[in-house]
């Protein structure tokens, strides 16, 4: 069939959306063959003035900065849900486009009705569509999350210009899109969950919103096979990104931020997934290393932040002996290229080699580390393993990110965490010199080892294991 005048020829990115007019070999994105030839509908030209210039109805005018009004303070929706109000920057915004990802399974569903159902009670009628369950499926999952609400619609719709009428009768005050790979735009050729469609999809969705002043929450799903388009595609026109990670076997859920438009992408919410729905987890801080009052080699406990709250977690190091060449390097829980770098510092500083010896490096509880807190702690659990020095997890544990001449860098705001230490019992802590002349006097009842390298702190540990030997 032929392209009708309305349609036009494009070649959409599979890994980043990027439209290109013609194919190429490689995208802008440097992905090679990813480019697909897809028929899009051509946007409406607007009508020519008098002068040749395109009239718009909303004609804008450049204005000086200075004389722009804004109060800073944006219209927000109260979700019910503290840590997820916390991530948006305070809620939700009015007529923001929101997008939340994350494997299947992990609870986006859940969380979303939970927040649909607070809202429909705050604030009027909220339009669910779902893509992907019957209305019947998504009730029962209400009923069981205790999300009830008369104000709560539920239609099960793929296409979004029906979507969109919908919207027209129902006039909701919140529209939840679950999944948008599973919605499509009809005038595209191409099948739901292609990229394509994903992006004409989130654009229409974008429009709806913003011309009505609602705001839209659209769920995404990541999935590593990669046989749908990911959110990456959608990423560049919402306004907010949130990223839902866990472990579907365990309980620990955490939602970040990876874009905001309206606020900080530098807090968490913490949630524990129970039978009953989202538990959030409000504690000030977040200790993850209940359980440990074992004393045993290669295992350390360490702290860091996620966002403004400290974050206390047990690292493991295992190392074992390899074949020349086939050594392995396995890190669960922390960056493989950090690891690979502590390692050689380990290396160079210790004479210890590991050319013959696999490394695995743990965080327990499926915990993801970012930044360079735990720097120290996997050096001194791999050195731990291997020289059998136990640790008692329970009374100790270890901060500071290591440079690569093996020195400790400062951190950042360890007083928050030292206290924290402090209240959760612990009675000693190997950090970098420098912090601990900046400490208040407030954490004088930790034992506070200073040190300027990674010898210095291996030398503590080792005094650590006469201790505890006692
Ligand atoms: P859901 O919100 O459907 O995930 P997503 O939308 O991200 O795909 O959450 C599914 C999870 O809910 C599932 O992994 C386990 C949990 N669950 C229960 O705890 N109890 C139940 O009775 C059901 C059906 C699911
Ligand atoms: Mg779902």
């Amino acid at each position: 069939m032929m392209a009708s005048k309305k349609e036009k020829v494009v070649f959409l990115c599979d890994e980043c959306g990027y439209e290109s007019p013609s194919w190429m070999g490689q995208c802008i994105c440097g992905s090679w063959n990813t480019l697909k030839e897809m028929k899009l509908p051509e946007p409406e030209k607007s009508k020519k003035n008098h002068h040749g210039h395109r009239a718009t109805t909303n004609e804008a005018m450049p204005t000086s900065i200075m004389d722009i009004r804004s109060s800073g303070v944006f219209e927000r929706l109260d979700t019910g849900i503290h840590e997820l109000n916390r991530v948006l920057g305070g809620g939700v915004v009015k007529g923001s486009l929101i997008l939340i990802s994350g494997e299947p399974g992990i609870g986006k569903s859940t969380i979303i009705i939970q927040a649909a159902a607070n809202i429909s009670k705050q604030y009027g009628k909220v339009l669910y569509v779902s893509g992907e369950e019957s209305t019947e499926q998504i009730k029962l999952r209400g009923d069981r999350v205790k999300a009830l609400h008369d104000n709560l619609f539920l239609v099960s719709e793929t296409n979004v210009k029906k979507i969109e009428e919908h919207v027209e009768a129902i006039k909701p005050s919140f529209i939840i899109i679950d999944s948008i790979q599973t919605m499509f735009v009809p005038e595209v050729s191409s099948a739901p969950g292609s990229t394509g469609q994903v992006r004409e999809c989130g654009n229409y969705m974008m429009r709806l919103g913003k011309t009505k002043n609602i705001p839209i929450f659209i769920v995404a799903h990541v999935t590593k096979s990669g046989d749908l388009a990911g959110p990456k595609i959608v990423e560049h026109l919402v306004d907010v990104v949130l990223h839902f990670t866990g472990e579907r076997n365990q309980e620990l859920r955490i939602i970040r931020a990876n874009k905001n438009r309206y606020g900080t992408t530098s807090e968490i919410g913490a949630f524990e997934m129970k039978e009953e729905g989202l538990i959030e987890i409000e504690k000030a801080s977040l200790n993850f290393i209940q359980g440990i009052d074992r004393v045993v080699e290669g295992s350390i406990s360490t702290a860091t932040y996620e966002g403004s709250r400290p974050i206390f977690m047990e690292v493991q190091g295992l190392s074992v002996g390899a074949n020349p060449g086939f050594a392995r390097r396995i890190a669960i829980g922390i960056d493989n290229q950090r690891l690979n770098m502590i390692t050689a510092i380990l290396e160079k500083k210790t004479g210890i080699s590991f050319i013959n010896k696999d490394i695995y490096v743990n965080v327990v509880g499926g915990l993801k580390l970012e930044g360079t807190f735990a720097d120290l702690a996997i050096a001194l659990a791999l050195y731990s393993s291997i020289k059998n020095i136990p640790i008692p997890g329970d009374r100790f544990f270890a901060i500071g990110e290591i440079g690569l001449t093996g020195e400790l860098r400062p951190l950042k705001n360890v007083d928050k965490i030292i206290g924290e230490a402090k209240r959760m019992g612990f009675e000693e802590v190997i950090m970098p010199f420098s912090n601990k002349e900046s400490l208040s006097k407030t954490s004088s009842k930790i034992k506070i080892h200073g040190v300027r390298n990674l010898n210095e702190a291996i030398e503590i540990l080792s005094k650590v294991k006469i201790q505890s030997c006692d």
